[in-house]
């Protein structure tokens, strides 16, 4: 049995910020199971109590979790004032605290977490736990022969050291998969500049045990399920 502040679940659950919602329930217009109340700081009991705002019900989720097809020209931020962002794409958002595990280029597509779980945003994107993201990527000039043995090796991205071994897998003259196990900013890009061509078209297609799924079209997102959660959180 969770119980929390009316004003902090409002806020929670995308009515306004906090100090909007403490004005709007001293105006009365909050209910709990149909009665009106005026304090902010009244508990509410997230899995019993009935919630209303403005005369309409407000059910509470304590995490979200989001698969989305990211498209190009949208940015993996959570506000901005020139672009649509990834969370302006999850129309059926609940929460007001969900951000994208990680960042996509504006121009990069594909694979995109976006959640409010702060310990498995950490779990995927710390440095020590090396976990594995695997994009298909297209270049201007034919990918070199020794670049799946370089990429393993370790390239020179002008950081203070390699790159860690990455995995290629060349699909054609100008496009493969690219599996790397960190995530330095614009990686996959300075890896092909390295070795001399440059990336024309990328898309992220799994982040650990989650993988795109294929019926998403761009701009598409779905909820993921309980077994994809639990995988990525390393409980299976
Ligand atoms: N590497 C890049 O260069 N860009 C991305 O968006 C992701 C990985």
């Amino acid at each position: 049995m969770a119980k929390l502040r009316l004003d902090k679940y409002l806020a929670e659950m995308g009515c306004g910020t906090r100090s909007q919602v403490k004005e709007a329930i001293r105006k009365g217009r909050a209910c709990i199971n149909g009665e009106p109340v005026k304090s902010v700081d009244r508990k509410v009991d997230t899995t019993t109590d009935q919630v209303m705002f403005d005369k309409q019900p407000v059910s509470y989720v304590e995490m979200e979790y989001y698969m989305l097809n990211k498209p190009a020209g949208v940015v993996s931020a959570t506000e901005d004032h020139r672009h649509k962002t990834v969370l302006d794409c999850i129309h059926q958002k609940q929460r007001s605290d969900l951000f994208p595990v990680g960042r996509l280029d504006i121009d990069t597509e594909g694979l995109l977490l976006i959640t409010n779980d702060g310990a498995l945003c950490h779990q995927l994107l710390s440095p020590k736990k090396h976990v594995d993201k695997c994009y298909y990527v297209e270049t201007s000039e034919n990918i070199p022969e020794e670049t799946a043995a370089l990429f393993c090796e370790g390239v020179d991205i002008g950081e203070q050291t390699l790159t860690l071994p990455a995995k290629l897998e060349l699909l054609s003259p100008t496009s493969a998969y690219i599996t790397i196990c960190e995530g330095k900013f614009h990686q996959v890009k300075r890896m092909f500049e390295a070795v001399g061509t440059k990336v024309t078209y990328l898309k992220r297609l799994s982040m650990g045990s989650l993988v795109l799924d294929s019926s998403l079209a761009y701009g598409e997102y779905r909820t993921l399920t309980d077994s994809e959660i639990r995988a990525l959180k390393g409980e299976v």
